[in-house]
């Protein structure tokens, strides 16, 4: 090794380790989910294989697939495993997506495409990634009150729908509550209307299939009904899996054709969905969670996520609390006077809940990294800061 070259190394291995203190200092500055202190989010610790398979696809564009065939087919089987979670026909395909937002902006995207309409008809509970999609996209958001437990009523959606409706959505795991919409019968209405019907279960896609054998859920949600045309889920989420990871997938794979571009200057002809160069990290991560995990893993997972969110809700109702109501999933929210003021008290303490203003409530998900003795950690915490802001 030349002199020179043994002068850069050392200048360089200095540069990394000052470099390397900085970020160092910055991240402290962060919540970390191993804490088990951010009580609030509904992303996951991700699962330790995640973090080596992300590395060794840091490089990788699943925008140029021609380059990079491996992590494409990688991308495939992705794919292909959340179509058999989801009960997917042979006909479906799909996209790998950032997330929940991403998903739902591509499946009003197709919706709109397929009708050339420009309504949405969407639960009075649904994301606001659809204020965003209104918006970029021109359409007119047409909300549905929520029946009494906090439900898109399917009453009212057939008097909705008429010849400028380009999609109906229904919420498979809500983002206040974690509540399933009544999946089935919006089916059956948009399969009698012809009428576009995304399920956006970017929270519930990857729990809710694991209820049954609990004895919770029993309904269905996905594509085993007629009438569901699309359905985003987030491995990010309760995939356990590394951000930003979400999919979309589609009842009809000739679909993608609505939303691809012919794509000159790299190494295939079309390009279909909205991001242009995006890291196969993320997607190779979530492939090695589902590998390492398979159906039998995620079944754990949603055991523990149940067990401790009723573990929670006991804890509380003890404290003298009140939930808004008997959680569907893993979210829990408690009903407060002030819920801002406690989650500013909480936060000085070290903890982070999220508030839901309009239901005067702050929300609790037990993500899997959360344990019986985190929430035991919590309790008296809680307690002290709700007996000196007057809530018990
Ligand atoms: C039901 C639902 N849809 C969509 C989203 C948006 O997901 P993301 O933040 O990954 O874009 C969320 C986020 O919490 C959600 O709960």
């Amino acid at each position: 090794m030349s002199y020179i070259s043994m002068l850069l190394q050392k200048v360089h291995h200095d540069r990394e380790k000052e470099i390397l203190k900085e970020l160092q200092e910055f991240h402290e500055k962060d919540y970390h989910f191993n804490s088990g202190h951010i009580l609030g989010s509904m992303c996951s610790q991700p699962h330790p294989i995640a973090k080596k398979a992300y590395d060794i696809f840091l490089e990788t564009n699943i925008g140029d697939p021609g380059l990079f065939k491996g992590t494409r087919e990688i991308e495939k089987r992705f794919i292909f495993f959340i179509q058999n979670l989801l009960n997917a026909p042979p006909s479906a395909s799909g996209l790998t997506v950032s997330g929940g937002t991403e998903g739902n902006i591509t499946g009003m995207w197709i919706a709109k495409q397929l009708s050339q309409n420009q309504e949405i008809i969407i639960p009075a509970s649904a994301h606001f990634s659809f204020q965003k999609i209104a918006t970029l996209m021109d359409m007119k958001l047409k909300p549905i009150p929520l029946t009494s437990d906090f439900k898109m009523d399917a009453a009212s959606i057939k008097k909705r729908i008429s010849s400028k409706t380009a999609a109906v959505v229904g919420i498979a795991g809500s983002t206040d509550l974690g509540v399933i919409d009544p999946i089935e019968e919006i089916g059956e209405i948009c399969n009698d209307e012809h009428v576009y019907f995304h399920v956006d279960a970017a929270f519930g896609g990857f729990i809710i299939p694991f209820l049954e054998k609990l004895g919770l859920h029993q309904g269905k949600f996905d594509f085993s009904i007629d009438g569901v045309s699309s359905i985003s889920i987030d491995a990010h989420k309760m995939g356990f899996a590394a951000i930003p990871l979400g999919t979309i997938i589609l009842r009809e794979k000739e679909w993608l054709d609505e939303i691809s571009v012919l794509s000159s200057c790299i190494n295939s002809t079309k390009q279909a969905g909205i991001l242009g160069t995006r890291s196969g990290g993320p997607v190779a991560a979530g492939y090695a969670v589902t590998r390492y995990l398979g159906l039998e893993g995620y079944q754990e997972i949603a055991n523990h996520c149940m067990d401790t969110t009723f573990y929670a809700c006991e804890q509380f109702q003890n404290m003298g609390l009140s939930l808004v109501i008997d959680p569907e999933l893993n979210v829990i929210c408690i009903r407060l006077k002030k819920p801002q003021k406690i989650v500013t008290m909480l936060e000085q303490k070290g903890w982070r809940v999220n508030p839901v203003d309009h239901l005067s409530s702050i929300r609790i998900v037990c993500m899997p990294q959360i344990t019986k003795e985190h929430i035991d950690n919590f309790i008296p915490v809680l307690k002290e800061v709700c007996k000196k802001a007057g809530e018990i």
